[in-house]
């Protein structure tokens, strides 16, 4: 697909079937999102693939929150995004975290596009309970998760894209 098709058709689906993403499509996805850039290149993510009974069940306690996000509930496949601290390859310390946000936004775009570019439909769920995470996922000190992405199939017909204009949103100066 031409990447003005991808980035149209991929859309934050909220209701998907019981199909669970193959491994290989799941592998795909994360080679591209590996290849992600970020701020002096420190990389400062790992991607944490959530799809065993188990760990889903509290994984979904984390992000569901009465009827908030309830449409998780038979999602069988999350990417967590866990940020780390942002170390330049060399061992110097980046001085501040001041872009990690930015760093996860760029996973996060190449992820759904690469989802969608698969078959694979995605959604990005920011509410996320980010202390009772840390023991689903067994993170350290240094880590935190805020983010994930849903993946699955879904047959939700495609929805017109609901934008501002050109006009509201871009100057030439
Ligand atoms: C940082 C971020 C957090 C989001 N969190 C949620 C969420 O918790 N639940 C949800 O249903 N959608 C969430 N979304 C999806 C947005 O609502 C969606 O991208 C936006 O409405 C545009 O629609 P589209 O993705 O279908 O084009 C999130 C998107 C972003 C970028």
């Amino acid at each position: 697909m031409d990447l003005l098709s991808l980035v149209k058709n991929r859309q934050s689906a909220r209701v998907y079937t019981d199909k669970k993403v193959e491994i290989e499509k799941i592998n795909q996805i994360l080679e591209i999102a590996r290849l992600a850039p970020s701020a002096c290149n420190s990389q400062p993510w790992k991607m944490v693939v959530v799809n065993s009974q188990d760990k889903l069940d509290g994984l979904k306690k984390c992000l569901i929150s009465g009827s908030v996000n309830a449409f998780l509930c038979n999602v069988n496949t999350f990417i967590c995004m866990v940020e780390e601290p942002a170390v330049l390859r060399k061992g110097v310390t980046v001085p501040s975290d001041y872009y990690t946000e930015y760093d996860i936004g760029e996973l996060l775009a190449y992820i759904t596009l690469a989802a969608e570019n698969v078959g694979v439909s995605s959604c990005i769920i920011g509410r996320v309970d980010t202390e009772k995470i840390v023991s689903v996922l067994d993170l350290n000190e240094n880590e935190k998760c805020k983010i994930v992405v849903a993946l699955g199939y879904s047959d939700t017909p495609k929805r017109e894209k609901i934008r501002k204009s050109s006009d509201e949103t871009i100057k030439f100066i």
